[in-house]
């Protein structure tokens, strides 16, 4: 049974590569006008609108890893927490045409991520399951009446893969999942700004799918189906989560009405990678690192005004400060996402280093854990020279050579990954945990995305800007780093600069 799950997820990875000459499975034609919509309503499911105002925008982002009292459970606090990880942050308008934007980057924007919310005690909330309605700052009422319970309140969250399979074809399993990663870093940084320790629940697919309402088929019929991914307790005290429910309202939107290709190893996959996240046995504590670099500002402003950027200026040269405080947020304990996944790091960053003061240019590798580091070495290119680069970092030089035109061509010769001043690969140790675990391959995913995220806000509270990158070549990747197998795997590129700005855009408030 485990076999064939990790022969689907491993087949699956494989035709899911983009190559030099051969882009992965993916629609012909893109029909823009049938986007699928980018908000789920839950028709016939009371709403209930969110207070708007960020209750922490005194704290700065050098202040964040320090812990903080835990603000109370209400309304307030929630409406707060949820603006800064998945609420939107701006709408954009060009040409006629007008797009929102969220606290955390999407593939596309097309943001696959829904949320959900269960509130068991919070003043001014009956304890229920909520849908979190992004577009309004909004809860819809999906179920409720349980037994009195202790407090506490989890998010929810689920994947409706169409949003970006319409767009991405057969690729888009990744980048659902990397979205993912992405979230949950975001929940980690809100959760700690507002002194909450969030923790996620070791409940594998299934339990989760029944907890959000998932696996009420009648409901969903003729629609869209989301998949479950996972649940998180905002705070590590949280009671029992409350699991059932006498009532349910609302009936879940159609979002597109006329798909026009059908991709179903996207929901093999899916099935193929159902589980658990590893459980939790003890709680990390991030270390308050004394950085060279001070972010003097005000960490919900940079949540808030976090932009991906989609060109670089090609010459800025990053501080060697700025550049040293990006990598020490990747390290076990140098964010709050660490309190979140306190596991084994799995995934290490290589770096394509073109512009960065002090860092002679060239290809760099820093293993998130000391194991990695061994078996990297073992499986990158005989020829590397392994050179400790940095007397403070995990950070070892492993070529000296100029590679902007490499990481373009890599990046499926996106400028970005040239005009940056680094440009990362991130490297999983793939076929050992998948084996161990098909569910890995989400988490590794995950994991990588949350790198994505700490990167992206260190850079923007830096006066920088970063941006995912999804689409790479995978074995061209592969060959540039040696590794011959799947032992280990690239799954996400990560570009960071000095944005420039597109003027045409125009910038509007999130919430009128
Ligand atoms: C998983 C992932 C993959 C992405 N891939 C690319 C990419 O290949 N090229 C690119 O220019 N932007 C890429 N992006 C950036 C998105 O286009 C961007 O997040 C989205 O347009 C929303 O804009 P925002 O991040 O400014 O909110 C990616 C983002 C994510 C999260």
């Amino acid at each position: 049974m485990n076999d064939t799950r990790v022969a689907t997820v491993l087949a699956y990875h494989t035709r899911s590569k983009h190559a030099l000459d051969r882009y992965a499975a993916g629609p012909g034609t893109l029909d823009w006008e049938a986007q699928p919509k980018a908000f789920r309503d839950w028709a016939g499911a009371q709403q209930i609108g969110l207070p708007r105002a960020v209750v922490v925008s005194e704290i700065s982002w050098d202040a964040l890893p320090v812990a903080r009292p835990s603000l109370p459970l209400n309304t307030s606090n929630l409406g707060s927490l949820l603006r800064l990880c998945v609420g939107l942050t701006a709408w954009k308008e060009y040409a006629g045409s007008r797009w929102s934007l969220r606290a955390h980057p999407s593939s596309g924007n097309l943001h696959p991520t829904e949320t959900w919310l269960i509130s068991s005690g919070v003043a001014g909330l009956e304890d229920g399951l909520y849908h979190y309605q992004n577009l309004h700052h909004a809860l819809e009422r999906r179920a409720w009446g349980s037994a009195p319970q202790e407090s506490g309140v989890w998010l929810g969250f689920s994947s409706i893969h169409w949003r970006e399979a319409w767009k991405y074809g057969e690729r888009a399993f990744r980048y659902c999942q990397l979205d993912l990663g992405h979230v949950l870093a975001a929940v980690s940084y809100a959760a700690a700004l507002h002194g909450w320790r969030p923790r996620l629940l070791n409940l594998d697919t299934a339990a989760v799918a029944r907890c959000l309402g998932l696996d009420r088929e009648a409901d969903f019929v003729g629609v869209e189906g989301e998949e479950a991914e996972v649940i998180v307790a905002l705070d590590a005290d949280a009671g029992v989560l409350p699991t059932s429910w006498q009532h349910w309202a609302g009936k879940p939107g159609l979002l597109d009405a006329r798909p026009l290709y059908q991709w179903p190893v996207i929901e093999k996959v899916a099935e193929a990678t159902h589980g658990a996240p590893p459980a939790t046995d003890s709680l990390l504590t991030h270390s308050t690192t004394e950085h060279i670099f001070k972010a003097d500002i005000a960490a919900s402003q940079v949540i808030l005004q976090r932009r991906s950027a989609q060109a670089f200026d090609g010459e800025s040269v990053m501080p060697h400060a700025v550049f040293k405080r990006i990598l020490t947020g990747l390290l076990p304990g140098g964010s709050p996402v660490w309190e979140l996944w306190p596991h084994t790091a799995r995934v290490h960053p290589v770096l394509l280093v073109h512009r960065v003061e002090g860092v002679a240019p060239g290809l760099y590798v820093m293993p998130r854990s000391e194991p990695a580091k061994a078996s990297l070495q073992t499986a990158f290119r005989e020829t590397f020279s392994w050179q400790l680069a940095d007397p403070e970092l995990p950070l070892l030089q492993l070529v000296a050579a100029r590679a902007g035109k490499t990481a373009r061509t890599l990046s499926c010769h996106q400028d970005i990954a040239t005009q940056c001043a680094v440009t990362f690969m991130m490297v999983a140790e793939f076929a050992g945990p998948i084996a161990a675990d098909p569910a890995a391959y989400r988490h590794l995913h995950w994991e990588a995305g949350m790198l994505g995220h700490v990167i992206t806000l260190e850079a923007e509270a830096a006066g920088w800007r970063g941006t995912g990158i999804g689409c790479f070549f995978d074995d061209a990747d592969h060959e540039v780093l040696g590794l011959k197998d799947d032992q280990f795997q690239v799954i996400y590129h990560y570009a960071i600069g000095m944005a420039v700005d597109d003027p045409r855009l125009l910038t509007l408030p999130a919430y009128e």
